[in-house]
């Protein structure tokens, strides 16, 4: 699966290349930053479901190139945010200093509104049906206040574990993180032109792999090395983060990260070979060490 992760990735960085060279145009220094955040690592998962939709839906990663680079600008801005002291006050991201440590705030702040605006202007770009119209508006859901902000929003302000259930632990992470999954996976699909009933089933897929992804990164936050991870670690309960690890132990967050690959899994059984690829990628997500 890494050698295929790989070849998505090296297809999604062409397009970024291009981005910066032809369309870009962004004054110093938060051009630099912009190019900090997004190059030079990054595990490029979301451009991967965007690519994955449109092959489940019978067409290639050509045709959706700007929705997987839009997308990605979008988890690029929302890391620099996420990162800043306002936030999580980290210092390492994929192996670097953080944006904010790098360039100051100021900047960051910039840079991530930079990136934002820019994804949607790729997006406004790419738009050529009314099926286009429908995945770039399924972006701006799931990566606003119904999906990545609203998750962000809950995340920053309900601490210590006051009122939380597991329930509202898991409504957490599906807006904050399986939202910008759901926008890429569905942005692939829907621009391709898969069915309705697909559509829903890809939704279900995506929501269920972003719980557990979360949960995988919150025990990988308490497991890892910064070498490995190239993140802080420790990070969580530093700000007395309500993780599902915090919450309810290591043994029940791994337990509970493959049930929920399991239920992503199940949700596109129904699809055999052409759900294959979705599928393998989330068993060893799953499993993921960085
Ligand atoms: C980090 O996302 C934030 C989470 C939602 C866990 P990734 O783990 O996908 O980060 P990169 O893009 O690979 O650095
Ligand atoms: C996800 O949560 C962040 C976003 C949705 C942007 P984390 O705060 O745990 O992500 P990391 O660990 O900093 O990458
Ligand atoms: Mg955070
Ligand atoms: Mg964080
Ligand atoms: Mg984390």
């Amino acid at each position: 699966m890494k050698d295929i992760i790989n070849v998505y990735a090296g297809i999604f960085n062409s397009t970024l290349d291009e981005f910066f060279m032809r369309r870009f145009d962004c004054p110093s220094p938060v051009r630099e930053a912009v190019a900090y955040a997004m190059t030079g690592g990054g595990k490029r998962l979301r451009p991967m479901l965007c690519y994955l939709g449109a092959e489940f839906a019978g067409k290639s990663c050509e045709e959706v190139g700007d929705f997987a680079l839009a997308v990605e600008l979008i988890h690029g801005y929302s890391l620099i945010h996420d990162d800043m002291p306002c936030m999580d006050n980290d210092t390492l991201r994929r192996g670097k200093p953080t944006t904010h440590v790098k360039f100051g705030e100021g900047v960051a702040l910039l840079a991530g509104d930079a990136m934002l605006n820019a994804a949607y202007e790729v997006l406004l770009g790419a738009v050529n049906s009314s099926r286009d119209v429908l995945a770039a508006s399924y972006i701006a859901k799931y990566a606003g206040t119904t999906g990545m902000i609203g998750g962000q929003c809950t995340d920053i302000t309900d601490n210590n574990g006051e009122g939380y259930d597991e329930n509202a632990l898991l409504s957490m992470y599906s807006r904050k993180t399986s939202g910008l999954l759901i926008a890429a996976l569905l942005s692939g699909a829907v621009s391709c032109g898969c069915t309705k009933e697909e559509e829903i089933d890809l939704l279900n897929f995506a929501d269920y792999l972003g719980v557990a992804y979360q949960i995988t990164d919150d025990i990988l936050d308490c497991t890892s090395s910064e070498e490995v991870l190239g993140k802080n670690v420790g990070s969580d309960k530093k700000s007395d983060k309500n993780t599902y690890v915090a919450l309810f132990g290591l043994e029940n967050a791994q337990k509970k990260a493959r049930d929920y690959t399991h239920r992503a899994v199940a949700c596109l059984a129904k699809y055999g070979e052409k759900a294959e690829k979705l599928t393998e990628l989330c068993h060893y997500l799953v499993g993921r060490n960085y």
